[in-house]
Formats: C-alpha cells, structure tokens, sequence
C-alpha cells in the first residue's frame, strides 16, 4: 500500500494545471452505454475511479480506448451492444458511482440486475431516491438479496419527480434514464451542481432534449435514440478548491489554470475573509498567501452554491493554524469528520458535537503518521503536513488516488517536498 511522505515548511511558488471532475467524468462515463455510437471525452483525468469505471463497462459490452488527444487526455467510450446487464456486489461496493449504470442499462434495454452499494465510511449514503425516480419513470424494481432487479419490458416513461432534499447523484440518475422514456420528465428539487448542467450538455451534444440544468427544475423531452458526441469534462472545482487551500496553507503564489472561479464562489468567499488573496483570471486564478496568520472563519456546507462538503476536510486543515476559533458546520452527510482524529495526531485541537466542528486554532503543527480514511480527508492531511514541523505520513493514500491525479507531482512542482513511497499494490475504493 502506497504512503505519501510530507517534509512542511516550504512555500509553494508556480502553477497547477486542474484536470477534468472526477465526479463529471464518471457520470458522463455512463451515459456512453445510451448510444451505440462512440462517445469521445476530452479533458479526461486519468484516476483510479475513472480506470475502475472503464471496467465494468467493458464488461457491460463497451469498448474503451484512452487516448492522448491535441488539447490532452481522452477516453472514447463505444457501446455497440449492450452485452450485459448485471454489475455485480464486488463492482459497485468499490465504487458507488458504479450504481448509476443502473439508469442507461434499463433506459436502453429495458432491463438490469445493479448490486446496492452498500454504506460507505462517510455515512449510510442511501439509493432510496434514486429508485423512486426511476419508479416514477415506470420501472418495476424488486430487491433481493442485495440486489436491484429493474424492468420497463415496455419501455420508460416519463414522469414527475420531486425530491423531498437535494441529491447530486439521484438527479444525474434520473437525467440518465430519462433522456431516452417517452414523453416529458420533470425533476423537481433537482441538484444544481455544476457536475449536472455538464451531463445534460453532454446528453444534449448526444441528441437529448434536456432543459433547465442548473436550476431546481429540469424538464427532460425524451428521444428515441441518442447518437455520439464529443465533450469536455468540466473542471474539477474539489481539485481547484483543493489546490487553492493548499497554497493558502502553505503560503507562497500559486497559480491554478484550465479551471473556473465560479465553480467555487463560496469557498472563495471564505478564504477572503481568513485573509488569503485570490486573484480571478479567465483560465483559474493566483492564490497569494503573506506570513501573517489567518482568520478564523466559520463555514457551513450546503447544496451548491453552497460551500461543497468535499472540501470541508481541506478546509478544516487551514483552519488548525488560524487565530481565533472557527465552526465548521457539516449538513450533508452523517459522519464525515473522520479526518478530526487524524489532524489531532498532528496537533490540531478540535472538537466535535454532532455536526459541528469547533477548530480552536493553534501556532503550530508538528509532523506524524496519520491515516487516510476516505478522498478527501485524505487530501486534507496532506495540506495539513504542508505547513507542519517535520514529516507527516498519510498511510492509505489509495484513496487519493481514486480523486487526485498526480498530486506528488502537481505539489512538488511548486516546490513542494511530497514523495511517494511505494508499497503493495491495492484493489481498494470506497465511495
Ligand atoms: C455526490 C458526490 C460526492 C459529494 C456529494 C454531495 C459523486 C460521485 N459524488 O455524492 O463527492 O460529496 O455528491 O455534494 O458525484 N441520499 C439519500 N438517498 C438517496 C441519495 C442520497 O438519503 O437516494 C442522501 C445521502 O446519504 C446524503 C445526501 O442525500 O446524505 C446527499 O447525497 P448526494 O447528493 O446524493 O451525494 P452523492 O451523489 O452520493
């Protein structure tokens, strides 16, 4: 098993290239099993979660061909035929995203056999949503032993949905199924992420009659068929936001290009008010950070625009250095304050009472051996070494790289003393 070693202290001065969402691509991954036409992905970042996905849609009957492309790395995704519809336990346990498969395979074959994920180490993470979407769309689904048995012999069609709470991958779902069930859906209290405006734009380059991504209501025209297309994954905003409190951390002048202020107003906000200056270009923005210390601020996360909980952790770890007491407020999922643990071995001093973090914080962190226990904490103990006395190692960092493509790499090239040390491979993932 691989560990990343940190040496803190030095100040990061250069540039980051951000690469394709991870979150985007795995979802737009999926929607290739919609056309029998090849659907070619630009601006693809090369992860574990990515390559893992790859797998089991090859096993579905897609071929799928990375490539380097003229603006960089690109998979092209043909499914032909649809040579299976049954994904596995031991698939989608290791990669809850697998489970959105579920959606293209009954939409295009009126069938699937999807294992349930299963919880995962930040909380129960249910599919209840997701199945009554796709019920609403007319299928029938019976569980048995761990399994969804989906059918719409007839096909799907389409259907009202409100949901009673915001979920990003309910609402990627139901666009997935929808696209292709006869007649009108709407989706109401739909996620507004920018992850779904880029899969409807992806559906719609494909043929799909999607309106309304971004916004809480998204009508859906449903087609009967889809074609191939060529499309650019988004910007992954948690790579930016990650990098951005990295450098904050770290102190120094780091510029973040091939990515997009907008997609990270709050945090940006946030980190304004600590003290750190963000400078906004039209390919990223410069993060410059002085000696003097930060603020603490508060933060609650929240449904975009709202402050992403996946960069919570990140953001808690600028928070141990900063002067003052900071609240760090948790609405999205159960238990995702495993990394407080982890921050505390390095020093930090934090609390925790249900939701709510209290970061008192403090003038200094030393190094030590810490755990990854999931992506982003994971990342979050990396910044945190940034900036402590010493060497900090992150066991377990196969779960950074199913999110973050050549983070050694990236940080290292800012001068950052990060390095790799290699263990036993691992066949692992989470969510
Ligand atoms: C996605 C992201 C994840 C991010 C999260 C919230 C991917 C692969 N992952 O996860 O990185 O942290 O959005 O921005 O894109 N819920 C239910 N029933 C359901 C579905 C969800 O109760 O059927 C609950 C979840 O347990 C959670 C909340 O709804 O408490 C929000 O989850 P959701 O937005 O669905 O997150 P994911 O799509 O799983």
């Amino acid at each position: 098993m691989d560990r990343i070693a940190i040496i803190g202290g030095a100040r990061l001065e250069g540039e980051i290239p951000i690469s394709g969402a991870k979150n985007s691509a795995i979802k737009l991954m999926a929607a290739s099993l919609l056309t029998d036409e090849p659907l070619r992905l630009t601006n693809m970042p090369r992860l574990a979660d990515t390559r893992f996905l790859g797998r089991l849609l090859q096993r579905l009957g897609a071929e799928v061909v990375d490539q380097d492309g003229a603006d960089g790395p690109e998979t092209v995704l043909t499914t032909r035929e649809i040579v299976s519809g049954f994904a596995p336990y031991d698939l989608v346990r290791q990669m809850r995203a697998s489970f959105n498969v579920l959606g293209p395979l009954l939409a295009r074959t009126g069938q699937a056999k999807v294992s349930l994920p299963g919880g995962c180490s930040i909380g129960a993470r249910p599919v209840d949503l997701h199945l009554k979407a796709l019920e609403a769309l007319g299928a029938r689904i019976d569980l048995h032993e761990g399994y969804v048995y989906a059918q719409a012999p007839r096909g799907l069609k389409g259907g009202e949905i409100s949901f009673p709470f915001v979920s990003v991958g309910a609402t990627e779902h139901t666009l997935l199924a929808a696209v292709l069930a006869e007649g009108e859906t709407v989706i109401g209290n739909a996620a507004c992420e920018p992850e779904i405006t880029d899969l409807a734009d992806c559906l719609n380059r494909m043929g799909a009659k999607v309106s309304g991504a971004g916004t809480p209501t998204i009508r859906v025209t449903g087609v009967s068929r889809l074609t191939g297309a060529t499309h650019p994954v988004l910007p992954d905003r948690i790579e930016t936001g990650t990098y951005a409190l990295a450098a904050a951390m770290a102190g120094g002048e780091v510029r973040l290009t091939g990515t997009r202020a907008d997609l990270i107003t709050a945090l940006i906000e946030k980190m304004r008010e600590a003290g750190v200056d963000v400078a906004e270009h039209a390919d990223g923005m410069t993060i410059r950070r002085g000696p003097e210390r930060l603020k603490a601020v508060e933060i609650t996360t929240d449904p975009y625009p709202g402050f992403a909980t996946d960069l919570q952790a990140q953001f808690m770890a600028l928070m141990t250095l900063a002067d003052g007491e900071s609240v760090i407020r948790e609405t999205i999922f159960e238990n995702r304050f495993m990394h407080v643990p982890e921050l505390a071995r390095l020093g930090a001093d934090i609390s925790v009472q249900g939701g709510e973090a209290r970061v008192r914080g403090v003038a200094g962190l030393n190094g030590a051996q810490v755990m990854a226990t999931d992506l982003r904490a994971s990342v979050s103990l990396v910044i945190a070494g940034l900036a402590a006395k010493g060497e900090t190692i992150v066991n377990r960092v196969y779960h950074l790289d199913r999110g973050f493509e050549r983070l050694e790499e990236k940080l290292g090239a800012c001068g950052a003393q990060v390095r790799r040390l290699r263990g036993e491979p691992v066949e692992e993932a989470a969510d």
